[in-house]
């Protein structure tokens, strides 16, 4: 009798096994075997739209074009910008929060488009260039780089601007770039236009035709030729033309066109610079003259610079 009882449990329990089987077969649509079944063509729309790490990322110089160059490349429609600076790899609360956090920074991009960040100070913070490695060692670099006693004027007058908005005092140039007569090599803003020391750290990781160096103060003249130049690094196909850019008298700069919008830069680029005498400026130069032969070296090309 008790045996009889078990087989007939033994038996009910089997019974309600197959059936929970059958039953989440019907409600999965018969998708529950190994086999792959591609997801629907709604669900793989939000799958394809995401946030995507940076593939190239301007990492300076600061002061250099790198906003004008941000939005140029952004022109192009498999460009998608990272519209704030990020400032993920040089500041420690950014770079505790992980590469998730980082991703959460960026634009939402469909496969095949390419997403770029810039964060000029990337360029001079010693301990960027491994952490950006670790990221993606293949990820494409883009600096820009203009006459480095010009950036470090720009450089003065944007913090000069800030501190004044801010009702704070700050010294004059002068007084900031020359100790006794002579430049001051502490100065943070000479120290930043010392382009060949940075470049030395970011070689040391990465190869030379990983980073593509665009002419700042050729881009402000023409920023056509520079654009496809950049383009063919990235490897994107040509799609930013000559009548993307316009020359705007009241600006000063060129602006940008594109399905018939037209955008400047706002108007902390291209601002009137800070005074500094010819005699300064001219031991700015000298000073700058070994560093820039030993940045040319490494770029291999010059450029025409005071
Ligand atoms: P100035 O303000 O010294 O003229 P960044 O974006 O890296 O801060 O660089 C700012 C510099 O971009 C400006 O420096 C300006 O000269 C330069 N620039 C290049 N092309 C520009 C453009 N089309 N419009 C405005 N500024 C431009």
């Amino acid at each position: 009798m008790l045996w009889t009882v078990l087989l007939a449990l033994l038996v009910i329990l089997l019974l309600q096994t197959q059936l929970s089987v059958c039953l989440r077969e019907l409600r999965s649509g018969g998708s529950s075997s190994s086999v792959y079944s591609p997801p629907s063509s709604s669900s793989s729309f939000y799958n394809a739209t995401q946030q995507r790490l940076p593939g190239a990322i301007i990492i300076g110089v600061r002061k250099g074009g790198t906003r004008a160059l941000l939005e140029m490349l952004n022109l192009h429609p498999d460009v998608e910008v990272a519209k704030a600076e990020v400032h993920y790899f040089n500041v420690e609360e950014h770079y505790r929060r992980g590469l998730a956090w980082y991703r959460a920074q960026m634009p939402f991009t469909v496969p095949g488009q390419l997403t770029v960040e810039k964060t000029p100070g990337y360029f001079a913070a010693p301990q960027v260039p491994a952490r950006v490695s670790d990221m993606n060692p293949a990820v494409r670099l883009l600096l820009i780089v203009r006459d480095p006693a010009e950036r470090l004027i720009s450089d003065y007058t944007q913090v000069l601007h800030n501190r004044l908005t801010r009702h704070k005092p700050y010294k004059p140039l002068e007084e900031l770039l020359l100790h006794k007569g002579h430049i001051d090599p502490g100065y943070k803003a000479l120290q930043r236009s010392l382009y060949h020391q940075h470049l030395a750290r970011w070689l040391e990781v990465f190869p030379r035709e990983q980073i593509h160096v665009v002419d700042g103060d050729a881009l402000i003249r023409d920023p056509f030729p520079e654009l496809r130049k950049a383009e063919r690094f990235l490897d994107l196909p040509p799609r930013i033309n000559p009548s993307n850019f316009y020359y705007n008298t009241t600006k000063g700069f060129y602006c940008l066109l594109s399905a018939g919008h037209d955008k400047c830069l706002d108007e902390s680029k291209g601002r009137p610079h800070a005074p500094l005498s010819g005699q300064a400026l001219k031991k700015l130069c000298r000073y700058f003259r070994k560093p820039n032969k030993l940045f040319f070296e490494m770029v291999g090309r010059s450029f025409a610079w005071c």
